[in-house]
């Protein structure tokens, strides 16, 4: 499934050396199948020149109120009209400052103020500029005229200087449109999800812990919120990074992943439990660190309390989906714990294909029998779980 394939996007360049990234963002998306028009400001030509853009869009670019390349003339009102979206990046200080006051004396601030697609754009500059009042405050005010900012990152800048302000990565422009461009199937709906492992303590410095990655549960986290869902993500001790926009709560055992879950319960609409919580947890924990001089020792065990199956039992519980990672077997035990919990679905995979990685290959496992997903990097499946489970959310309230 490409997003890209067919769509024309308007990429307007200001005066950054972070243009030089913007100039890698239109290669990957030229190479995804997308057009794309570069919009250059005077200040933006000094970093990267047209020719570069040209060549790597193979379209020429855009840098005069006054081209006449377009009929009318009117290349500021023409440029936005039909595309998929328009992305400043670099976007100066002093970009943003035009933008949030609506002045319109170049092409792209023209383009902006005249455009009827959505606007997005990708701060890059010193810190301090950045940090500056000013700027916030322009910020403020963009974000609530409904522009999207992505970005700034922390980082060493060019400046010489560390801290917020470096514009995003081409990969990650990249991604952040890729996220754009996903359908808004669950706009209105609110996700709780449990991601990652337990670790269940023995004494202060050892514990019982499995070896799942969360990648899985982040990318599903994501794509809620791509899909327009207000996602809080229970945590198990992982070191990824919190998607965008997820308020996320960290908790080490599963007792804290169960009193965190039923804490933010009310008012979901769907509880998507990824974590490989621990069924066991040792009986008691010890207050020193245990001493090998003791000897051989027997481990006593007590059963932890599952989750997923307390949420669906509950008479308001929300759409409820569930993760079985099976080493055999998969169908059998799969439907034995969609039907055993009382699930709407479940997500299933043979562990020998995902653990750890980033690719997997699924099997949706609901009511109405087994749907096997094309092997795909755990980004794209989440979408696909998510397109699926809102599919299937509005069948059921039909
Ligand atoms: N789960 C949970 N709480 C638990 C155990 C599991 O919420 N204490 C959830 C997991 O997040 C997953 C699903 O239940 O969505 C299945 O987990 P899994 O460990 O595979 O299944 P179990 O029911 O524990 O069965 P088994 O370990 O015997 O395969």
């Amino acid at each position: 499934m490409n997003a890209f394939r067919g769509k024309r996007f308007v990429l307007g360049v200001t005066g950054g050396v972070a243009a030089y990234k913007t100039a890698e963002l239109s290669r990957l998306l030229a190479k995804a199948g997308a057009e794309v028009d570069v919009v250059l400001t005077e200040a933006g030509s000094r970093f990267v020149g047209a020719v570069t853009f040209q060549a790597l869009t193979g379209h020429p670019v855009w840098q005069s109120l006054w081209d006449d390349r377009i009929g009318n003339g009117m290349a500021h009102i023409e440029l936005s009209r039909g595309a998929a979206a328009l992305l400043v990046a670099p976007a100066t200080a002093d970009f943003l400052a035009r933008l949030a006051h609506g002045l319109a004396d170049d092409l792209l601030t023209t383009l902006c103020l005249a455009r009827d697609c959505p606007l997005l754009v990708a701060p890059a500059m010193n810190r301090q500029m950045w940090e500056n009042p000013a700027t916030q405050r322009n910020v403020v005010q963009l974000r609530a005229d409904g522009i999207s900012i992505l970005g700034p990152a922390t980082g060493e800048q060019a400046c010489g200087e560390y801290g917020i302000g470096r514009m995003l990565e081409a990969p990650e422009l990249f991604d952040e449109l890729h996220a754009f461009l996903q359908p808004k199937v669950l706009a209105g709906k609110r996700v709780l999800l449990t991601a990652g492992p337990t670790f269940e303590p023995l004494d202060p410095v050892r514990g019982l812990t499995n070896s799942s990655s969360g990648k899985m549960g982040f990318a599903l986290a994501r794509a809620c919120v791509e899909a327009g869902a207000e996602v809080t993500l229970v945590a198990g001790p992982v070191t990824l990074a919190t998607p965008h926009s997820v308020c996320r709560i960290d908790v080490r055992t599963a007792l804290q992943m169960r009193e965190a879950t039923l804490q933010n319960l009310p008012g979901q609409d769907v509880f998507i439990g990824v974590a490989a919580v621990a069924d066991y947890r040792p009986r008691s924990v010890e207050a020193h660190k245990i001493k090998k001089s003791a000897g051989p020792r027997a481990l006593e065990l007590v059963a932890n309390p599952d989750i997923l199956a307390e949420v669906a039992a509950r008479n308001d519980a929300p759409f409820c989906v569930g993760f079985a990672a099976e080493s055999q077997d998969l169908e059998k035990h799969a439907e034995a714990k969609r039907i055993g919990k009382k699930l709407d679905l479940v997500v299933g995979n043979l562990i020998q294909d995902g653990l750890g990685s980033d690719t997997n290959r699924i099997t949706l496992f609901a009511a109405d029998g087994a749907h096997p997903l094309l092997p795909a990097d755990k980004a794209e499946l989440a979408r696909q779980i998510v397109a699926f489970l809102a599919a299937r959310m509005e069948k059921s309230r039909a």
